[in-house]
């Protein structure tokens, strides 16, 4: 199977395994549940859980048993989204192709169509957990990889230093610590959850997450050089957002050339890191070259 094909396939498995968990919430009041519906079916590229499966996948996974995590991962996702577009954060108002959640429903349903996705997430986790009694440990050890990385040592604490970095000198190390956290640290655990799920060597564990932590930096790096140079009708979101709001960006402290290299260069050692894994790492070594090349 041919790259494009085996993303496309584990893109679709994504989409019906989210449809199917969503409808089990349909009886909640309606404008909750389009409000999560809304965004989450606006259209993304479902890279995280696309990585999470591939990587329970190269350690012979069965992706029944990671599908419930890679849709949580999204839903953690979203409502990062949905957070992150409010006016209180970077105030946009197209996202996924689409005017953002707020924008349609209002804030105060956006706040909690976040929340919601945030606490759904959990609830899934939970669940299915519960449907593996002889591999709980492996289970809870993959959803608090998960919960690690959303919350203050993780995604959260890279927005905050995000938000409070608006306008202020950029400094390397700050933005560094920016990237890794808002973006690269859901990224990494997707990858480390799906090997959490099986038994697998230390060197493994140590290679993913050498793996992932490079490919999450490098993913805003690109993000950073897209709000740039990307299409806005392609990528489904304003571009110029982080000038407008005096982000601590790579393209800011690096310039856009410099950016484009080191951005290349972590993808290589990315790649490099997979090896470990021999011929069963093909997909995710491409994954990264297609993050690398991406133009939304
Ligand atoms: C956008 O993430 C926000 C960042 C962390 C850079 P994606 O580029 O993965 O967005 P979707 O999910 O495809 O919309
Ligand atoms: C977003 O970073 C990171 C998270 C949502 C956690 P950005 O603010 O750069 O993402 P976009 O450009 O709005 O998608
Ligand atoms: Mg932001
Ligand atoms: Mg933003
Ligand atoms: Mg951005």
């Amino acid at each position: 199977m041919d790259f494009r094909e085996e993303y496309s396939k584990k893109h679709t498995l994504v989409e019906n395994a989210i449809k199917r968990i969503l409808e089990r919430y349909n009886d909640c009041p309606a404008t909750i549940y389009e409000a999560v519906k809304y965004s989450l079916f606006a259209g993304g590229k479902r890279i995280r859980p696309v990585l999470l499966l591939s990587a329970h996948e190269m350690v012979d996974g069965d992706l029944d048993e990671s599908m419930d995590l890679a849709c949580g991962m999204e839903m953690i996702h979203t409502y990062s989204l949905i957070h992150d577009d409010l006016p209180a954060m970077d105030n946009d108002d197209m996202r996924r192709g689409k005017p953002t959640n707020h924008k349609v429903f209002g804030e105060g349903i956006a706040v909690l169509a976040g929340d919601s996705l945030l606490n759904m997430a959990y609830e899934v986790f939970l669940e299915n957990s519960l449907r593996y009694p002889d591999k709980l440990l492996n289970h809870i050890k993959a959803a608090s990889i998960i919960a690690n990385a959303a919350g203050i040592h993780g995604m959260i604490g890279g927005q905050v230093v995000d938000l409070e970095m608006e306008g202020q000198p950029a400094e390397p190390e700050i933005l560094h610590y920016i990237h890794t956290h808002k973006t690269g640290a859901l990224i990494e655990a997707s990858l480390r959850a799906g090997l959490a799920l099986e038994n697998v060597e230390n060197e493994a564990h140590t290679a993913i997450a050498g793996y992932g932590k490079r490919l999450g930096l490098a993913f805003q790096i690109i993000d950073d050089i897209l709000d740039v140079t990307g299409d806005a009708a392609k990528m489904g979101k304003k571009t110029r957002s982080d000038e407008a709001h005096k982000k601590v960006t790579f393209t800011v402290v690096y310039g856009l050339e410099k950016s484009r290299r080191m951005a290349e260069e972590l993808i290589e050692q990315a790649v490099g890191e997979l090896d470990y894994f021999g011929k069963k790492a093909q997909f995710l070594k491409e994954i990264a070259y297609y993050i690398l090349r991406r133009q939304t």
